[in-house]
């Protein structure tokens, strides 16, 4: 089977990739490069092209046999789609609706999209699963919902096929230690205490500690990207058998603390790791853990990293060898 990954050279899609290419897919990387690195996936047929651009979608369709595909291309930093919520809408929507029309023109009916818990905003019930009433509170949560609407309407219309993952905190890097996660800027918890760790970065700022938590800091369900990885192969097996379209949360269903993942970050590293209280940073909900149990019981999933300590050494190990 033949595999467009869109945005296969960023964090998740890279690790995707690997994890298809174990299974013996064949794949197609296409990535704009803005947030993706080249190095991620060498010696992947590659394609440099933007999903904006409907010429270049189309040209790929033609000159390929593509049977399904997955799609990671997204801007996704929650605090920028704020500032820019233009820029997010015409990546994540438009971008995404020139795929799915490149889709139907050739004939291509199975999607796996990368979805988020961004999509539910401020959660009503933890554990939160698929059927919470989704509000998100950012434009990057609303574009990801947007596209999820899309997928259904084009589901109905045209008989696309989709499985849509909800991605909780998705963290920790591949056991080859050579691909991992480098975003530029830099917001995610986990690799900012680590290039603490490092000595890159002096300290790591703990963005509130009085919310209604044990500690005071927020919780987060903390999934390794090799999870998501196998969750992806195996919404594409469902699709491909005949499998229903539809939405599944992907978590490890555990919440830790800021402070705990600190705490962890100095066992794993040995290393001090410099922490200082701050203001909350806005829109954090206090709470976010999933329930993973629908993909569990309709497709056989199970994470692989339950243990956070397990998912920060793997990121470790890959900051350690990519410490520039
Ligand atoms: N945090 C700090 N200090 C930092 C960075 C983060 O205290 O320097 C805290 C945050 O306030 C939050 C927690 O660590 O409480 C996790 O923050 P991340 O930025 O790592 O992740 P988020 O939970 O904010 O966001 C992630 C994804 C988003 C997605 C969201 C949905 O990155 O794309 O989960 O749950 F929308």
């Amino acid at each position: 089977m033949n595999i467009l990954v869109c945005g296969g050279a960023g964090y998740i899609g890279s690790h995707v990739v690997r994890q298809l290419q174990k299974k013996g897919y064949e794949v197609l990387v296409l990535d704009n490069l803005i947030n993706g690195h080249l190095s991620a996936v060498d010696g992947v047929p590659f394609v440099k092209a933007d999903i904006t651009d409907k010429q270049a979608l189309q040209e790929v369709f033609s000159r390929n046999s593509i049977d399904a595909v997955m799609h990671f291309a997204a801007f996704s930093i929650v605090g920028e789609s704020m500032s820019k919520p233009g820029l997010y809408y015409r990546n994540n929507v438009l971008g995404t609706l020139n795929l799915l029309e490149a889709m139907r023109e050739n004939k291509v009916s199975k999607l796996i999209f990368s979805s988020t818990a961004a999509v539910y905003g401020e959660p009503e019930e933890i554990p939160i699963c698929e059927e919470h009433r989704t509000k998100p509170t950012n434009p990057y949560g609303a574009t990801k919902l947007a596209v999820e609407e899309m997928l259904n309407w084009f589901n109905h219309a045209y008989g696309l096929n989709y499985v849509s993952l909800r991605y909780f905190n998705a963290a920790g890097a591949d056991e080859s230690g050579d691909i991992g996660e480098d975003h530029n800027p830099e917001t995610h918890l986990i690799p900012l205490v680590l290039k603490t760790a490092l000595g890159v970065l002096p300290e790591i700022k703990i963005f509130g500690t009085d919310y209604p938590t044990p500690d005071g800091t927020c919780l987060r369900d903390y999934i390794h990207v090799n999870d998501l990885a196998d969750a992806h192969i195996m919404g594409l097996q469902s699709l491909s058998g005949g499998g229903q379209s539809t939405i599944f949360n992907l978590g490890n269903g555990n919440g830790f603390s800021v402070k705990e993942i600190i705490e962890t970050a100095r066992k794993v590293t040995g290393k001090p790791i410099q922490a200082v209280e701050t203001d909350r940073r806005t829109g954090d909900p206090a709470v976010l853990v999933a329930s993973s149990e629908k993909i569990k019981q309709e497709l056989g999933w199970q994470p692989r990293y339950g243990d956070i300590e397990q998912i920060i050494s793997s990121a470790w190990r890959w900051h350690q060898r990519n410490f520039n």
